[in-house]
């Protein structure tokens, strides 16, 4: 079996875990960017799932802000709400500065309801991230996204391509509105070469395997196999590299008893397929442990385990 650790791993500069619900993206996560921070890299670990438990892990309240939790490791968990508000708030802005207050009010029930369309969130989402992921390079060494459930994360890193289309639409529309000489650069055409520009920048980052890494992360059975298996051949059409299949939960071969016979017997069967499956890909095996994951001491001893 090929076996590796994600200490080389953590030499990149972005990480995105992501796996079926429950199958340990948040410990693994976690786990990664305290053994970063130990080495001496700045650290940020970002949770873009709403249901939030990276504060719980480190015993350490965080919110929506950048906050350092231990020497060199800030967490921040992105609340999609408030950041849908920021979005909305800015298109309104950015029009106001260009258009008239009866535009901006005509417009103003068009925007709501732009924003209660769905997608809305994961736009203000992917922008966040956005951020980070470029106005932030320079102060962490390292950021790591705990990412949600896999089909919503992998519909949003794939929104940059999304984005570049629709944006490169509107820059394209808004050219054609304008004259063909200006005394003055059209300011809304400035705000959309500027988003093209971003979004350009964020998606080579993404795509830079000297960059970025996603680590997919599974258990030994069924449904998060064939997930993790969907998120194989979803991301091989991205661009994303997938750097490391993780496989938690591995139970101990001393587990004695009929019981436990039995579910080794499963697992070595689907830890086969794993190893058939997902070949290509380095792998780890993170055996379950006796106690769940939660504070320093447990992390840190998953690190271990995931070669950090
Ligand atoms: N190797 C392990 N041994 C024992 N318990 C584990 C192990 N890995 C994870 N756990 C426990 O399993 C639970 C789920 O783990 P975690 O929260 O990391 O999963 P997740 O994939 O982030 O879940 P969600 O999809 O809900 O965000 C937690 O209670 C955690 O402590
Ligand atoms: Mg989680």
């Amino acid at each position: 079996m090929l076996l590796s650790g994600l200490r080389g791993l953590s030499e990149r500069r972005i990480l995105f875990f992501g796996g079926k619900g429950g199958v340990g993206k948040t410990t693994c996560a976690s786990a990664t960017a305290l053994a970063a921070s130990r080495r001496g890299k700045r650290v940020l670990l970002v949770s873009t799932d709403p249901a939030h438990s990276t504060s719980d892990i480190f015993e350490t309240a965080f919110g929506p802000a950048e906050k350092e939790i231990l020497p060199g490791l800030s967490g921040l968990e992105i609340d999609v709400d408030l950041e849908l508000r920021r979005y909305v708030d800015r298109v309104k802005e950015q029009i106001a500065k260009v258009f008239s207050q009866e535009v901006l009010r005509k417009s103003e029930r068009q925007i709501e309801l732009a924003a209660s369309m769905p997608g809305a969130e994961s736009v203000a989402l992917f922008d966040r991230m956005t951020e980070l992921m470029i106005d932030r390079k320079e102060v962490y060494d390292l950021i790591v996204f705990d990412t949600a459930p896999t089909g919503h994360t992998l519909r949003l890193l794939q929104s940059p391509d999304l984005l570049v289309t629709w944006v490169g639409a509107l820059t394209k529309a808004r050219r054609a509105m304008l004259p063909p000489v200006q005394d003055e650069p059209d300011p809304v055409l400035t705000a959309l070469e500027r988003r093209q520009d971003r979004l350009e920048e964020v998606r080579a980052r993404m795509m830079s395997p000297r960059t970025t890494a996603f680590i997919l992360v599974t258990i030994a059975e069924r449904l998060p196999i064939e997930e993790a298996f969907r998120s194989l051949e979803s991301l091989a059409g991205s661009g994303i590299e997938i750097g490391q299949v993780i496989v938690n939960r591995v139970l101990p071969p001393h587990a004695a008893g009929e019981f436990y016979e039995a579910r080794i017997r499963q697992e070595t069967v689907y830890l086969d397929e794993i190893d058939r499956r997902f070949a290509k890909l380095p792998r780890v095996r993170i055996p379950q442990l006796d106690s769940d994951i939660h504070g320093l001491a447990t992390l840190e001893r998953v690190s271990e385990l995931l070669g950090c």
